[in-house]
């Protein structure tokens, strides 16, 4: 089924507009533009960005053979392409500059807040304040308990968040619970709008956002097929944490 523009549920933000919609049912490689799906996911909004790039910076992110210092430029590249997917539809300012022939009316980007989830979301960091050095930047520290997989809060360091646009970092969305407790700690702070990044997403994540944040549109590059039985996503690529910091 393909999803039609809009069917991602109550936005808090506007809705977004310019990636193209197919069916996840399209031979891959048919499809070069994100792809919004409601196979699985009835009600969020997921965009799938497998662009060739995306899909060459995943690839090598997941070889067990990358090392820590390949992994996060590879890890930056890809947040890059995510990012610039995520802001697509921000709410711009219109403005009137100078050029050096005549005045022009442009476009500049609104207030945006980042939150990488700690710590792997910090891999993710560098590439936002690269494209948007504005930006103003919090941090969510979450730990997966080993044995129960639920998530256990160790930090938090928000901006006012309060009618502004604000990306959650993360780039593994296994169970959900890390990132849909990280979205609950941000709409504590009543913000315009929340946009979900991440690098994989198992069904099981995707489940839980919709349940619990149905109107916080999701971007990643892959959705993988399921986790095992420790709550590692597979394929996936691993420990996103211990193979950013070599640990
Ligand atoms: C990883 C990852 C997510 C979380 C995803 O963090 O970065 O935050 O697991 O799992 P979930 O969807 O099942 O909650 P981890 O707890 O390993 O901490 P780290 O980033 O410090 O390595
Ligand atoms: N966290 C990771 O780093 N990887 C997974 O596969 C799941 C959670």
């Amino acid at each position: 089924m393909v999803a039609p523009r809009g069917a991602g549920g109550n936005r808090l933000g506007p809705e977004p507009t310019g990636p193209a919609t197919a069916s996840l049912h399209e031979p891959r490689g048919a499809v070069s533009a994100p792809r919004r799906t409601a196979d699985t996911i009835r009600r969020v909004s997921v965009t799938v960005v497998d662009n060739a790039l995306a899909g060459h910076l995943l690839t090598q992110l997941r070889n067990e053979r990358t090392p820590p210092p390949v992994f996060r430029t590879l890890a930056k590249r890809l947040a890059l392409t995510l990012t610039i997917e995520a802001i697509r539809d921000l709410p711009t300012a219109e403005v009137e500059v100078q050029t050096p022939l005549e005045p022009a009316t442009g476009k500049i980007l609104g207030d945006l807040v980042a939150v990488p989830i700690l710590r792997a979301g910090l891999g993710m960091l560098e590439a936002v304040t690269e494209l948007f050095p504005e930006v103003a930047v919090g941090y969510i520290g979450l730990e997966r308990d080993e044995a129960s997989l639920q998530p256990q809060s160790y930090y938090r360091k928000l901006p006012p968040v309060e009618g502004r646009n604000v990306l959650v970092l993360d780039p593994m969305l296994a169970t959900g619970g890390s990132g849909s407790a990280a979205t609950a700690a941000v709409k504590e702070g009543r913000p315009a709008s929340i946009r979900f990044v991440c690098v994989v997403s198992a069904p099981e994540g995707l489940k839980k956002m919709e349940a619990d944040h149905p109107d916080v549109p999701i971007f990643t590059a892959a959705i993988d097929r399921q986790l095992n039985e420790h709550g590692y996503i597979l394929p996936g690529l691993g420990d996103f944490g211990d193979r950013l910091f070599g640990t």
